[in-house]
């Protein structure tokens, strides 16, 4: 009892910042997703343990030309998450803190797979907290299964003809094959 009562929430001025977290538990997942794999599909699933809701946005990362347009990335997401409840997919162009505090959510999600993410991720964790100190940014460890899985890695692989049904969601699998047939270059 006495521990409890110890650990119980103090009033006032310290909760101002408390308690809008635990009234708005929606988390932004944003990324490139071009396109979603089974890795990202773990980290969804997974943060919805965490939160009430999230987001899985499309954001424009300037350091990467795409293979798919943000309307086939958006497809590929909304059929490879129909069943999750509590998901939404969206795309924004502009900064991710401002998309968050628009949707009103209290953290931005993301998966690491390996050290080799950490500084990056740390990096832009750094600066998406100064932009905005009122966003955290929660890290989910990718599934030993997926630890290996990246959308990069993925098209190289189907580029040439290999097989990468097991890392995708079935319609991922589908276009990518469509979209090496196509020959078609980078979408932007
Ligand atoms: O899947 P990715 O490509 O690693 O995702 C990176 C992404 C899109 C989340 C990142 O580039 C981003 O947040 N872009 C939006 C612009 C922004 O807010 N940049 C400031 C944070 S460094």
């Amino acid at each position: 009892m006495e521990i409890i009562s110890h650990f119980s929430l103090p009033t006032s001025h310290f909760l101002k910042g408390i308690v809008p977290l635990f009234m708005n538990r929606t988390a932004i997942y944003p990324g490139s997703f071009d396109p979603v794999t089974n890795g990202h599909l773990d980290i969804v699933i997974r943060g919805l343990t965490l939160f009430d809701r999230i987001v899985v946005t499309i954001l424009c990362n300037p350091t990467k030309k795409t293979l798919f347009s943000v309307e086939e990335r958006i497809e590929m997401l909304n059929v490879s998450l129909k069943n999750c409840p509590n998901v939404e997919v969206d795309s924004y162009h502009g900064l991710l803190v401002d998309y968050a505090a628009k949707r009103n959510a209290s953290a931005i999600l993301r998966g690491m797979r390996a050290v080799s993410d950490f500084e990056y991720e740390f990096q832009m964790a750094l600066m998406n907290r100064k932009l905005n100190r009122e966003i955290q940014t929660v890290f989910l460890m990718t599934s030993m299964r997926w630890i290996y899985t990246s959308s990069s890695i993925i098209k190289e692989a189907a580029r040439f003809g290999g097989d990468i049904s097991d890392m995708v969601p079935p319609i991922v699998d589908q276009k990518i094959k469509e979209k090496f047939k196509e020959g078609s270059g980078s979408k932007g």
